[in-house]
């Protein structure tokens, strides 16, 4: 009876453990809905932490909007820290306000997937307006054309401070 109990027991444990351990590091595919999905509900960005250097709010440059803030995945964040290559699974993900400073335009992520694009720096952007919608998603030449600038910094422009 002992030994049954613990064969069940070891069952469940196998069958469950693996399952919580692939739910909490399962990445999006390259893809708007599941990125967004990933982003705003699996693992909240707003819950990630800001990009070295760059906490809260501060004044964006052209052509992301009048106010910003960047937030970074874990791995994203390690790398930043250390200044090392962005790695596989990292996601960079930025809010754009308007001139008002609170009213949220858009937000555009980078998430990094190795093979997705070599020729972009495998990273898959997107745009997605306040409520989610797409704008834009998957091998965008505009954010490609304009973040080749700096793809020795791992095709981001902000420095990590
Ligand atoms: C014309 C140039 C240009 C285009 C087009 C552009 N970006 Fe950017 N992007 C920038 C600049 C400049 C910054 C730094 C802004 C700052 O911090 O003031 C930036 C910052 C970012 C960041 C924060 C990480 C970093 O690089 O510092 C993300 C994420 C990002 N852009 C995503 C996108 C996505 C997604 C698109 C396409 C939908 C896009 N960008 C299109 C110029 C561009």
């Amino acid at each position: 009876m002992k030994r049954l109990a613990s064969i069940v027991l070891t069952l469940i444990l196998s069958s469950f453990l693996p399952a919580v351990s692939t739910m909490a590091e399962e990445l999006p595919a390259p893809d708007g809905k599941a990125l967004w999905t990933y982003m705003t509900k699996t693992s909240p960005y707003v819950g990630w932490g800001y990009w070295p250097g760059r906490y809260g709010m501060y004044e964006g440059t052209e052509p992301h909007g009048a106010h910003l803030k960047v937030f970074a995945n874990g791995p994203a964040l390690r790398a930043a820290r250390e200044g090392k290559p962005m790695p596989a699974g990292a996601i960079v993900v930025k809010e754009n306000y308007g001139m008002d400073g609170k009213t949220l335009m858009a937000v555009t992520p980078m998430y990094k997937m190795n093979g997705y694009n070599p020729e972009g720096g495998d990273w898959f952007w997107a745009k997605y307006n306040a409520d989610g919608s797409i704008d834009k998603e998957g091998k965008v030449g505009g954010c490609i054309k304009c973040h080749e600038a700096v793809k020795d910094q791992n095709w981001i422009f902000n420095k990590a401070e």
